[in-house]
């Protein structure tokens, strides 16, 4: 077969290349940099700050908290509005208690010497049933706000997965899984710790606060001022600790973000943790993140006891003086004894909540703070975006299994991250054709395939397929049209034949049984303790790096792309299993458009042309006999993999 048409390789040489990892190789060098890393805390902001990826949280705009939250209660709106109302009643009850008391004392006590029993029992009555529907009404209160907050925190976890699950391969290259694990762990449980409890707390606090001032002025205005009066000292004590910890908390939360960082990167990276005999200085850093975390958690303490103590000092000297004051009046006959004994009833009642409400309000910070990073993370976009109008593309002319064309036009692309990494190119790709692509590490071979199968769109120009804008497709369309096989083949958590199925789900088991028998992987599969029910992360289920990319090539094949991309596919097939691979490449590609990145000879054998890549550019184009024929780069890395296989 003719070599394709065009390709026009462009200007000048590419700039900011990376000198070492091949980021494209996924567990090897990227990974391992992640986890062998040095010793700073990965969560911490940069030295340059400019880049927000850099620090723990993304800059949610303006309102977004708010209006998070308030679209995560809208749909309870109902139910908030009953718990609401429930608290309110319960704290009536509650607040009932000491005003019965008064009652009992200058009311019933005289009667019951006077041989009326009637007011004394009125009041015990009276005592009962407040007790009682106090308790029913927190049951209610409580059942009410249990449903709401697991409603809330079931929907807040589905939507961070789904978001994140939505966001483009380029955020996930630089918003680590350790964060988005500390979202929806540590972020969502603040906001559970708020709901559940504190929240409640907090309002039954700011609740009995009103109502036992109201009813302290009422019984008695001094009495009542003393109390209204503690509470300037309380306030600025309150205020105090705000200020001292918000910091520490923050400090703490960032703290806990790194040690879980450092857990997920350093277990993700495993393999070059080991290969590099990086745990004893992974097990320092660890340890210096988790005492700091532990520091931060100390500090937090200490602040605490010191507002308790505080708080506790202000609260005695306000009982001691009312106390004091009342008896000389109840003495001197002004006040009544009743009264006095309910004031500090009150009084304790009022004081008691006040030690917790530091930490109420901790809690309502710190889920605060979560709830912000968490609308940060919720409030980024994919840079793929799927498209407004998503088109169909016309039937595949010839069939299944036939291929469709493929045309870069004047497509440039650059990372975020980095400069410029394809100079703008043409390439087309006729229907059906193979094309194996040759190049050094960091030539820009994955980066040409990653745009191909959409994982980021061009900077400049488009991708075609079948004449139509990668961008313009549906999903659907996009997933039929181009599948791309990586080296890391990876399965998901389920048994051998749900993996091959993901290929097509709606796929019989005859169907995934052909695809891996047209593989050649049927035999393995059966050898397996349950053959294609065997769970690949249980016992026994383990497969090696090789027959998971057997087992990645039938999942392609079931899906029946248009555009099949092989980035390194069979580099785990071992050489005695040549022509194994040689039978499966065959399988898979045939009659397909096929992009085909190998270090392989073999494998660009069986290509209908070749393209050498160099810093990005495409240096050579033509069938394999052209070019071997020739005296350019492909040549001579011909010759040089001839005599290797020899020698
Ligand atoms: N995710 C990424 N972010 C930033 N730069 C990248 C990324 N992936 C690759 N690069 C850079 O792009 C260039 C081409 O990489 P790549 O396409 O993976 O090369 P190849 O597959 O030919 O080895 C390299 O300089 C590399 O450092
Ligand atoms: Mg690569």
């Amino acid at each position: 077969m003719t070599a394709g048409p065009t390709t026009v390789p462009a200007h000048e040489p590419a700039q900011g290349r990376a000198k070492d990892a091949d980021p494209g190789a996924g567990t090897g060098a990227g990974a391992g940099r992640d986890a062998g890393g040095g010793g700073a805390a990965p969560a911490e902001p940069g030295p340059e700050g400019g880049d927000p990826f850099d620090r723990d949280a993304l800059p949610a705009p303006a309102g977004a908290t708010g209006a998070l939250l308030r679209s995560l209660l809208a749909p309870r709106r109902a139910r908030v509005v009953f718990a609401a109302v429930l608290l309110l009643l319960q704290q009536a009850a509650v607040q009932a208690g000491p005003l019965l008391v008064a009652y009992a004392i200058d009311r019933g006590v005289p009667a019951f010497r006077a041989g009326d029993h009637g007011p004394l029992v009125a009041v015990a009555a009276g005592y009962a049933v407040c007790a009682v529907g106090a308790g029913v009404l927190q049951y209610g209160f409580i059942r009410a706000s249990a449903r709401v907050n697991q409603d809330v925190l079931l929907d807040l976890r589905g939507r961070i997965f789904r978001h994140a699950q939505a966001l483009s391969v380029d955020f996930h290259e630089r918003y680590t899984s350790g964060r988005l694990i500390s979202r929806s762990t540590t972020d969502v449980e603040s906001l559970q710790e708020l709901l559940s409890e504190g929240l409640q707390e907090l309002i039954g606090v700011v609740l009995s606060f009103v109502y036992i001032s109201a009813m302290l002025l009422w019984l008695d205005l001094g009495l009542g001022g003393v109390a209204v009066l503690s509470f300037v000292p309380l306030y600025l004590l309150v205020r105090l600790y705000q200020r001292r910890a918000k910091s520490v908390f923050m400090t703490r939360s960032t703290a806990i973000a790194a040690v879980i960082v450092k857990f997920a990167e350093t277990m993700n990276g495993i393999r070059p943790v080991r290969a590099f005999r990086r745990e004893r200085a992974n097990d320092e850093v660890f340890a210096g993140l988790n005492h700091r975390h532990e520091r931060s958690n100390g500090d937090a303490l200490l602040e605490m006891a010191r507002y308790v103590v505080g708080s506790r000092l202000v609260a005695n000297t306000a009982v001691a003086a009312m106390v004091l004051w009342g008896a000389y009046r109840v003495a001197s006959g002004t006040l009544a004894l009743g009264v006095l004994a309910a004031a500090v009833l009150y009084l304790r009642r009022l004081y008691d909540p006040i030690d917790r409400l530091g930490m109420f309000l901790n809690s309502y910070q710190s889920a605060a703070a979560s709830l912000e990073k968490i609308a940060g993370l919720l409030a980024q976009v994919p840079s793929v975006p799927e498209a407004e109008r998503p088109r169909e593309l016309p039937a595949r002319r010839g069939g299944p299994g036939a291929g469709r064309e493929v045309v870069f036009e004047g497509v440039g692309f650059g990372y975020r991250t980095g400069g410029e990494v394809l100079p703008a190119f043409d390439l087309t790709i006729p229907a059906g054709q193979t094309v194996a692509v040759v190049g050094s590490t960091g030539a820009g071979k994955s980066t040409l395939a990653k745009l191909l199968a959409r994982f980021y769109d061009p900077t400049a120009g488009r991708v075609l397929l079948d004449g139509t804008d990668l961008r313009d497709l549906s999903l659907r369309e996009l997933r039929r049209g181009v599948v791309m096989v990586t080296q890391e083949a990876f399965l998901f958590s389920g048994t051998v034949a749900e993996n091959i199925a993901i290929g097509r789900p709606d796929a019989s088991r005859t169907e995934v049984e052909q695809a891996a028998k047209a593989i050649g992987a049927h035999d393995f599969i059966a050898a397996l303790p349950d053959g294609y029910d065997t769970d690949v992360r249980k016992r026994g289920g383990r497969i090696s790096a090789g027959q998971r990319q057997l087992v990645a090539f039938a999942r392609a094949l079931l899906a029946d792309p248009a555009v099949l991309i092989l980035d390194e596919a069979t580099s785990s097939l071992d050489i005695p299993g040549e022509r194994a691979v040689q039978h499966a490449m065959d399988t898979v590609l045939r009659g397909r458009t096929a992009v085909v990145i190998a270090h392989r000879l073999s494998t660009v054998e069986i290509a209908d042309r070749v393209l050498v890549m160099e810093s990005g550019r495409i240096v050579e184009d033509g069938a394999p006999a052209e070019l071997i024929g020739g005296d350019g780069r492909f040549a001579g890395l011909h010759r040089a993999w001839r005599e290797s296989l020899l020698g």
